[in-house]
């Protein structure tokens, strides 16, 4: 049987949050970070389980992204994985399903996320629109580009005007800035 669960990250055992960072872990392949798991929590996640068993995963974190002189309230969404085994099932579309039903209901200007190149069908098939100004980040010393992320930065609009040609600077954290 498969079910799944939206919840937040206070909402889940110790138990349950080291399931999602095993799956995690196996499905970037070892290249999931200390600082890529502490950007996947503290927000809603949602969890798509076989039989009780965790196979797919995403969350959806808030960060203020600067753009036209705004500071929006960005759902960002973060973690999204599916087991190896249990892919091409349509279990990562529900939980994009699940995640942007927080976004929209969930008093969210914009919804943004860093697409990697084997995720960008995913998105752009519902509706993510690649952001096609510049990208940059707001260091504690200022404002910097990130030119290597630009084209890899996806939004979905939930109710507020963007000039997708226009600069998007997202909030300073450890590790990936996007
Ligand atoms: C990218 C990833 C999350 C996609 O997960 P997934 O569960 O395979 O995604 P879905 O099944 O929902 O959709 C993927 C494709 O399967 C198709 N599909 C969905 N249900 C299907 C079904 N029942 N039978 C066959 N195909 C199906 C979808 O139409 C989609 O096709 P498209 O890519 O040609 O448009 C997964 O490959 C993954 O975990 N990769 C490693 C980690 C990663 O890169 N994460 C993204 C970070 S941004």
């Amino acid at each position: 049987m498969t079910d799944i669960r939206t919840a937040h990250t206070s909402e889940l055992t110790a138990a349950e949050l080291f399931a999602v960072r095993t799956l995690l872990n196996d499905a970037f392949e070892g290249d999931f970070t200390d600082e890529d798991w502490d950007h996947t929590v503290g927000g809603m996640h949602a969890l798509v389980r076989e039989d009780g068993e965790l196979v797919a995963h995403g969350s959806l974190v808030q960060r203020r992204l600067l753009h036209g002189g705004r500071a929006l309230r960005t759902g960002y969404v973060e973690g999204v994985a599916v087991r190896a085994d249990r892919r091409r099932r349509g279990h990562a579309s529900a939980v994009m399903d699940a995640l942007e039903r927080v976004l929209r209901e969930g008093c969210y200007e914009l919804g943004a996320l860093g697409a990697a190149d084997e995720a960008v069908p995913l998105y752009a098939g519902r509706g993510w629109k690649p952001w096609r100004g510049p990208s940059a980040v707001l260091t504690p010393t200022g404002i910097e580009r990130t030119p290597e992320e630009d084209g890899s930065v996806f939004v979905l609009p939930v109710g507020t005007k963007l000039d997708l040609d226009g600069e998007l600077v997202c909030d300073w954290r450890p590790g990936d800035a996007w």
